[in-house]
């Protein structure tokens, strides 16, 4: 018996607010697919901000820094799919959000990319301004962690300012069910091939640490 799939989705509010309402939404439309969807609160993480060592560009073994982002790193490994989700904050991502990926990219993930190939969905969550700005760091983050990113039509931006609004934005959830949708079905594809053709490696990650042989480094060793 195969595994149930799961989405994990990582909530960038500091409060359960609209992102967490969204959140649910998109829950329900994949637990209806059969999978199993949980959402990881940053606000209940302890997580560390970057600190003043500076050396990330040098170390070649994982942050330094004891917090509870390395769980939550092996809860996206342990995923098949990842939902990043965040508000906007000062025409920019929530700080929870831009922490941690600051904290999980580069701290964790950029040695050996373990989220290659896992498939990735963006929701930002605005009042209005710069969503799309948001949403669009947060696909480039996927894609640098070599996820598939899946299209839902019109990107899953949802408007929404005070709590409960987001469940008002009919246009913004349709695009988030597309979302989900689309995510389970690239998940489900995925699977497929894996057990046709007995591969856990359909696609290469190709070379793994893309830091090493950077001009950038190659100065710092001399
Ligand atoms: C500190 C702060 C800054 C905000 N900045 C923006 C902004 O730049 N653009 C925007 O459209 N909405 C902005 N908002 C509104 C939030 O994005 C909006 O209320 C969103 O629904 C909050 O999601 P949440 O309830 O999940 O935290 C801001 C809200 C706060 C608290």
């Amino acid at each position: 018996m195969t595994a149930q799939p799961k989405i994990l989705a990582i909530n960038g509010s500091e409060r359960d607010g609209n992102t967490a309402d969204v959140l649910r939404h998109a829950a329900a439309v994949a637990e209806a697919r059969g999978f199993a969807f949980e959402v990881v609160d940053l606000r209940n993480i302890r997580m560390e901000r970057c600190g003043p060592c500076g050396d990330c560009n040098d170390r070649t073994i994982s942050c330094a820094v004891a917090d509870g982002v390395p769980e939550v790193v092996a809860k996206m490994i342990a995923a098949d799919g990842i939902v990043f989700a965040a508000p906007v904050h000062g025409f920019g991502t929530a700080s929870l959000m831009q922490t941690f990926i600051e904290r999980a990219g580069v701290g964790y993930l950029r040695f050996d990319r373990p989220l290659s190939n896992k498939v990735a969905g963006v929701i930002s969550v605005a009042r209005r301004y710069h969503a799309g700005e948001v949403w669009s760091q947060l696909t480039v983050n996927a894609l640098l962690n070599r996820m598939i990113v899946v299209g839902s039509g019109f990107p899953a931006t949802v408007h929404a300012l005070h709590q409960g609004d987001a469940l008002k934005d009919d246009e913004g959830l349709k695009n988030v069910e597309r979302l989900v949708d689309r995510m389970a079905d690239m998940i489900e594809l995925l699977r497929e091939h894996r057990r046709l053709t007995g591969r856990d490696d359909l696609l290469s990650a190709r070379e793994t640490n893309e830091r090493v042989g950077l001009a950038l480094n190659e100065q710092v060793r001399k």
